[in-house]
């Protein structure tokens, strides 16, 4: 069989500045929460964010690889700390110059921008006055944005304001995210919703300056199963995919909570009463939906976790090294799920992909036939998507070469289309480079 992907659809590849930029003391950049942490806390140095591929340097190399590639899009963030180093007063001028660089980079390669204005790397000076519980936090984070906005409008076409707030957002506050709910859910419901007023008025301004590129924001979507048919536990995986996903999914596209969470009285309790109604009042709408796909989630009821926040094992589902769990479906069944709950919004896939824990052979590990049969199966879910009506735009493999991951574990996973040797930064392309490459060229999936 074969699975068509149509001509206008977006090959892409992502990855973050945090995770493969480095250069962290260079061109005037402040430090962000991973350099202070790597500064302050000697158990950090597997994540030590200044080793990375160097792509503060190299990039112009590595677009040159990208357009070999084939790829229509490039998803990459810019680094808030070097745009406003020390606070949201003074902007950095070498920061500007540096990203105008890449884009025009980027352009010349025929590549399209996707540009998140901020993926996990909160500069330092942030996260010391409170960090996103800090009211103030919208407009630090919106005066960063409109200056983004007005350097590199014209050349970037897609941008996303943050990218995973469920994940890094949230889930700091409410650690150990096991029942019962030990964390500061409090504290998470004002994150979160500082992040969305944030979201909204960075959104509101791009509109109010008509530039030419579209605007979203992207979530990590776990598709979420119930672990038996017991109505009880297929109540849960409802809970628990509404808090994880639809926490922001709804809000960012339909201006709400979800209401089967703002029904459940754990949160009518810890949710402040104004909160719903600020979100009506400063609304606006997106012009698509981004979803990281991963693993599925499986739930089930359990009567000391409100949220049902607990993910349980599914016996039938192997895992990646990185521990998220094989089920290529589970992106189907996101794609449909988004296009009954959020009609006609397109969908771009910003982020899916697989990792292997390094074993030590360079060589062995450039042959990835794992990640060969996951595009493949994934890509194939995508096509089938499309097929059935759901507005697909998009798919940004993760990532398009080797990176940091910045919480855990730091350079020891495999996550790239492009080998890194970190010990001398030469780049190699994995067997799944050439099948992209290939897919892409073919617009069908095999
Ligand atoms: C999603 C995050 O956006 C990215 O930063 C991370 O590296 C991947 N997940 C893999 O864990």
């Amino acid at each position: 069989m074969r699975f068509p992907i149509p001509k206008n659809f977006l090959f892409g590849a992502a990855s973050s500045s945090g995770q493969i930029e480095g250069g962290c003391k260079e061109g005037g950049k402040g430090e962000d929460i991973y350099d202070y942490r790597f500064r302050t806390s000697p158990d950090y140095r597997p994540s030590d964010p200044n080793k990375s591929a160097d792509f503060y340097h190299r990039y112009r190399d590595d677009i040159a690889m990208m357009k070999e590639l084939g790829l229509d899009s490039f998803r990459f963030s810019f680094a808030w700390s070097r745009i406003y180093p020390n606070g949201p007063e003074e902007v950095c001028q070498a920061g500007i110059d540096y990203y105008n660089d890449m884009l025009d980079a980027l352009l010349e390669a025929g590549i399209k921008p996707f540009f998140d204005l901020y993926h996990c790397d909160l500069p330092q000076w942030v996260m010391d006055k409170g960090g996103f519980v800090n009211r103030e936090f919208i407009d630090w984070f919106a005066t960063y944005a409109e200056t983004c906005f007005k350097e590199f409008g014209q050349k970037v076409a897609f941008w996303s304001t943050v990218n995973e707030p469920n994940i890094n957002i949230m889930a700091p506050y409410i650690k150990p995210a096991v029942t019962p709910l030990t964390g500061d859910i409090e504290k998470a419901f004002a994150a979160a919703h500082n992040m969305i007023l944030a979201n909204y008025k960075a959104i509101r301004i791009f509109k109010s300056m008509n530039l030419p590129g579209k605007i979203g924001s992207v979530t990590h979507v776990m598709p979420t199963y119930s672990l038996s048919n017991d109505p009880k536990d297929q109540a849960a995986a409802d809970r628990q995919m509404a808090f994880y996903s639809g926490w922001w999914l709804e809000p960012m596209q339909k201006g709400h909570y979800p209401e089967i969470l703002m029904q459940h009285p754990f949160v009518q309790e810890k949710l402040p009463a104004h909160y719903a109604k600020e979100l009506e009042e400063n609304f606006i709408e997106q012009d698509f939906i981004g979803v990281n796909i991963y693993g599925p989630y499986f739930a089930k009821y359990n009567d000391n976790d409100p949220l049902q926040i607990e993910t349980y094992d599914s016996p039938f589902i192997t895992k990646d090294g990185y521990g998220f769990g094989y089920y290529p479906q589970g992106l189907y069944d996101v794609a449909m799920d988004l296009k009954e709950t959020f009609p006609g919004k397109e969908i771009f896939i910003t982020e899916n992909g697989i990792s292997k824990k390094k074993w030590g052979n360079i060589e062995e590990e450039r042959k990835d036939d794992y990640r060969v049969s996951y595009m493949r199966e994934h890509l194939r879910e995508v096509s089938r998507a499309i097929s059935a009506g759901a507005p697909v735009a998009a798919y940004y493999c993760w990532s398009v070469m080797d990176t940091n991951e910045l919480g855990s574990g730091g350079y020891s996973h495999i996550f790239g289309l492009v080998q890194v040797d970190y010990d001398t930064l030469e780049r190699h392309p994995r067997d799944s480079w050439y099948y992209y490459q290939k897919v892409i060229a073919d617009r069908v999936v095999d």
